[in-house]
């Protein structure tokens, strides 16, 4: 039966920049006989303004329903005053928490023609490959107590860091897998030296790890990761980590390759009925109020999410290395949206002249 997707543009820049993975979803259709079965519809802020909530239960229910979700971004100025059970973070926080998309990949891939762009060294980054595994529905994000109390005569905000062993087994064992497919190295970051979490955490990755002996398996604290990623990410191969570190870890990771306008990602959860797991895709990046409108987001980053989805949840593994192809060469072309122009004079592409050099 012909694959079904859920696109969710959400605000700012996300429409924008959704409109150029349509245009190649088109593409596909007619050029290449692989068609989608693909609905739309919103989250975010652009949820709120119609349904008073940033994620509907129809939309929820759909995203239950299909193969794979592609998400734009969502957020913005307008919605920043609102209540933190209404604001746009909520609609994506609820399709990962209720779908189960525990393991967040995160890939770091420096194109060659960007080695330059990087805030490193170009012999830092050039050739560098690494995937962050991060652990995306648990943890301090999610933990109870939560809030802020009142304590004695003034307040405490309050979050709480938990992990069970079978949350931390499950994405470990997506990591090593992950692995295996790549080039078996695994790097477990935490801090368990001053953790009761991260005690917990190195202890079940070891004892996964057992069931991966193929898999040479380290250990650092998340500090020391963070310094190391900047000194020699290229050490790396794939690294697992919990929620809070993972988010700055790969934020980090994320300026190593040049732009957020680049980086793609995945949120995977448990096999459904076909085999394949639960999947929502979605450029790193947020909705970009600064530029939103204006024509001038890279398209990139939701562009290679789409080649993701094409690799993991539509069994296209060719067709997904064939459009990173076209990026790389495009790139290698010389083409460039504003955010990988730096302060060159050069004049930029806009958004859909991006699109239609990758079609091109
Ligand atoms: P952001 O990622 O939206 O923007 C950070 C900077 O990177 C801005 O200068 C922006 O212009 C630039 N940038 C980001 N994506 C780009 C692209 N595709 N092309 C060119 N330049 C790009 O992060 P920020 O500014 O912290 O947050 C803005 C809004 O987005 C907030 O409301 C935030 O809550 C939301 N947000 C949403 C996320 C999501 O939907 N997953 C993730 C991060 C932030
Ligand atoms: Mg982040």
């Amino acid at each position: 039966s012909t694959p079904s997707l859920l696109i969710l543009p959400g605000d700012g820049i996300g429409p924008e920049v959704m409109a150029e993975v349509r245009r190649i979803i088109d593409w596909y259709g007619t050029k290449r006989d692989l068609s989608f079965d693909v609905s739309e519809d919103l989250v975010g802020g652009a949820a709120y303004d119609v349904h008073g909530a940033p994620l509907s239960d129809d939309t929820m229910a759909k995203a239950q329903d299909v193969d794979a979700v592609l998400l734009g971004a969502v957020g913005g100025p307008k919605y920043d005053s609102l209540d933190f059970s209404v604001k746009p973070e909520r609609g994506l926080l609820r399709l990962r928490k209720e779908m189960d998309l525990f393991a967040n990949l995160r890939p770091a891939q420096c194109f060659d023609a960007l080695a330059d762009f990087s805030s490193l060294k170009t012999e830092v980054v050039s050739g560098l490959d690494i995937m962050i595994v991060r652990e995306l529905t648990s943890g301090v994000y999610f933990g109870e107590p939560r809030g802020i109390f009142e304590e004695g005569n003034e307040r405490v905000g309050i979050n709480t860091q938990r992990y069970t062993e079978s949350e931390i087994e499950r994405v470990a064992r997506n990591a090593f897998e992950l692995a295996m497919k790549r080039d078996r190295k695994l790097c477990s970051m935490e801090k368990a030296n001053v953790m009761e979490s991260g005690v917990l955490w190195r202890e079940v990755v070891t004892r996964v790890g057992a069931d991966y002996p193929e898999v040479e398996l380290s250990h650092m604290y998340a500090d020391a990761g963070a310094m190391q990623l900047t000194r020699w990410p290229k050490q790396f191969d794939v690294i697992v980590t919990d929620n809070l570190f993972g988010d700055m870890l790969s934020d980090l990771a994320a300026m190593l390759t040049g732009s957020l306008g680049m980086l793609p990602s995945a949120s995977l959860g448990a096999p459904m009925a076909n085999g394949r797991p639960k999947a929502l895709y979605e450029p790193v990046h947020g909705s970009a109020p600064d530029i939103a409108g204006q024509g001038k987001a890279n398209p990139i980053a939701c562009i290679l999410s789409f080649a993701m989805a094409l690799r993991y949840s539509f069994d296209q593994g060719d067709e997904a290395s064939r459009l990173e192809a076209a990026v790389e060469r495009v790139l290698a072309a010389g083409h460039r949206t504003a955010d990988l122009l730096g302060e060159e004079g050069r004049a930029p592409l806009s958004t859909s002249e991006m699109g239609d050099a990758i079609l091109a």
